[in-house]
């Protein structure tokens, strides 16, 4: 059907993909699940189904952390889907030990933003030119302590555990910018926007230190932490509100920013460099091996 609007949303089995996934297709949008595991990716199908009869969903394996995988991806979306609307790049991880991937690049690097700037990259030329069309990137209050380590993007000299992930979504972040700021310099109306969920109880949650799980679970989270449904709520507002700018970045506008009402979200100066972010695109293209050309002709 040529009308019918599509999106893919990564990581959509769980937590905030999942209901970010709900939600758009209680709006009517055929949904692509770009999953890892294809085993819980059908689960979470079923069970919005369950909700939601009409739901138009499918599912297509990916690995985000694996170059390949996502090219792979991106062929098998094209073989079947003429356009695309929404790309939600929200899959994400968070790990409290150094891990790497295929290509020896630390794993949430690779993952949260290497992959995501992949499958854009693959796939930008399939979504129409207009406002409705949009790129949606995950990022984080954790952006706010990060810096782009140039000369050790895998944080091997980095001593706190949270680094590699701080920087990775502040990665997510300065992309999205960089992003809008390509669309526009090429007469692009496809728009870029950044969202953040606050804070959720998620899958997420399981890799980091257990300790501090623990402490977060019975205090943090039932007084600071919102549903993974409400966290949902600025993803979706950056897919569906018409009154959605490119470059916009949102999140919860409740105390620091952990839950309540979607609003426009905080960041720092370092996230709006435009040198940095010029740097970060460069490496990105030397990694993922190719061009990223927003405009090919
Ligand atoms: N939870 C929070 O408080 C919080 C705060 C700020 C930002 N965020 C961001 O929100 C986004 C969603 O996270 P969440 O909280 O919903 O966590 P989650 O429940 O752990 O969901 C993460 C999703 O990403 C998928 N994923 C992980 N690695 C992947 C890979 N290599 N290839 C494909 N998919 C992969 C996971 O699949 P599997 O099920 O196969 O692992 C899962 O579906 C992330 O970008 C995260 O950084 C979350």
């Amino acid at each position: 059907m040529d009308n019918e609007r599509v999106a893919i949303v990564t990581g959509a089995n769980s937590g905030v993909g999942y209901e970010v996934t709900k939600g758009l297709a209680k709006n009517g949008i055929h949904v692509v699940m770009a999953c890892r595991n294809l085993e819980k990716a059908s689960n979470a199908k079923e069970r919005i189904l369950l909700d939601l009869p009409s739901a138009k969903l499918e599912v297509i394996a990916v690995d985000l952390s694996d170059f390949e995988s996502i090219k792979t991806f991106a062929k098998e979306f094209k073989a079947n889907f003429q356009h695309l609307d929404l790309l939600m790049n929200n899959a994400g991880v968070l790990f409290n030990k150094p891990r790497k991937n295929n290509a020896n690049i630390e794993m949430q690097f690779a993952t949260n933003h290497l992959g995501h700037f992949l499958l854009t990259s693959l796939l930008l030329e399939l979504m129409p030119d207009s406002k409705n069309s949009r790129v949606v990137s995950l990022s984080s209050i954790a952006h706010k302590n990060a810096e782009i380590f140039f000369d050790d993007i895998n944080c091997e000299s980095q001593t706190k555990w949270d680094t590699p992930y701080a920087q990775s979504k502040l990665a997510c972040l300065i992309f999205a910018d960089e992003l809008q700021r390509r669309l526009e310099a090429a007469g692009k109306k496809i728009i870029s926007v950044a969202a953040h969920p606050g804070g959720t109880d998620s899958g997420l949650f399981e890799q980091m230190p257990p300790f501090l799980m623990s402490i977060l679970r019975y205090t943090f989270v039932p007084i600071f932490l919102h549903s993974t449904e409400s966290a949902a709520r600025p993803i979706l507002k950056a897919a569906l509100d018409s009154d959605v700018n490119g470059g916009d970045y949102y999140g919860p506008t409740g105390l620091f920013e952990m839950k309540g009402r979607p609003g426009i979200a905080k960041r720092t100066q370092y996230s709006q460099r435009e040198d940095v972010a010029a740097r970060l695109w460069k490496i990105s293209e030397e990694f993922i091996g190719s061009t990223f050309k927003v405009d090919p002709q």
